[in-house]
């Protein structure tokens, strides 16, 4: 004769009306224990995956950047430079943007669109031509077209558009103004240009520090946001390596 207690109940065990609730407790703990267990095993494998995906993705990107360093050597220690202390900058001016990663790959990524253009024109002595300038002025959106497909790249596909836009309109490529043009590439205009000019280049010599800096506050209001050189002259001054002279210098990592 069939009774309630031959069927299976929900549970198995736990629920035992005969088992005391003591012992359901403690089986339960056990399961909770495991289960707990398990989590965390699988948590920490995704973390690790997570990790490795991380370092795969810095690994990828730093290898585009130095792309263009084969054509034109010395680049690199300037997309280094520039990274470092623009982010250094850009932390001074709105520290917002430092937390956000997408900045200093778009430092570290900002010429890319300089593979497109001849090392006969990269690494020229003399001054280019119109023709040859038409070329160079197309490296903004030559990179664009290259990091586009990378959509987790957000913030930094405007740095790489942007960094040559003027503050007065006058730049390249759209020719945007003012406030329009994003803030993280009007911090990294001056950054930019301050360590081409402190920089050897193939058609002249680096110029000084002090030279650098009165050439960046010609260009205040009309090349640069009066504000990022403000801010920039008053971190120059507070940095003893960059005020005096041994910007250059800095190895970076
Ligand atoms: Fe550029
Ligand atoms: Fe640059």
């Amino acid at each position: 004769m069939s009774s309630e207690h031959d069927h299976p109940q929900p549970g198995g065990a736990i629920y035992e009306p005969e088992a005391p609730i003591g012992e359901q407790l403690v089986v339960v703990a056990q399961e909770l224990s495991d289960l707990y267990r398990s989590e965390r095993a699988k948590a920490a494998e995704l973390e690790q995956a997570y990790d490795q995906l991380q370092d795969t993705y810095q690994a990828a990107i730093r290898t585009l950047a130095f792309v263009v360093e084969a054509k034109d050597n010395g680049t690199r220690q300037h997309l280094d430079r520039t990274q470092i202390y623009g982010l250094e900058l850009a932390a001074e001016i709105d520290p917002r943007l430092v937390r956000d990663p997408e900045v200093g790959v778009g430092f570290l990524l900002h010429d890319i669109g300089k593979v497109g253009v001849p090392e006969s024109i990269l690494t020229k002595p003399g001054p280019l031509t119109d023709d040859e300038w038409e070329i160079m002025r197309g490296h903004p959106l030559a990179g664009v077209r290259i990091v586009e497909p990378m959509q987790f790249l957000g913030e930094a596909v405007q740095i790489i558009r942007c960094h040559h836009e003027r503050y007065d309109g006058s730049g390249y490529p759209e020719g945007m103004a003012g406030t329009g043009i994003p803030l993280a590439a009007r911090i990294f205009a001056v950054v930019d240009s301050f360590d081409a000019m402190t920089s050897d280049r193939p058609y002249r010599k680096a110029l000084t520090t002090e030279h650098a800096l009165e050439e960046i506050l010609r260009g205040e209001g009309t090349q640069f946001d009066p504000e990022v050189v403000r801010v920039f002259c008053d971190l120059v001054a507070r940095t003893p390596w960059v005020a005096e002279g041994r910007y250059t210098d800095r190895a970076p990592d």
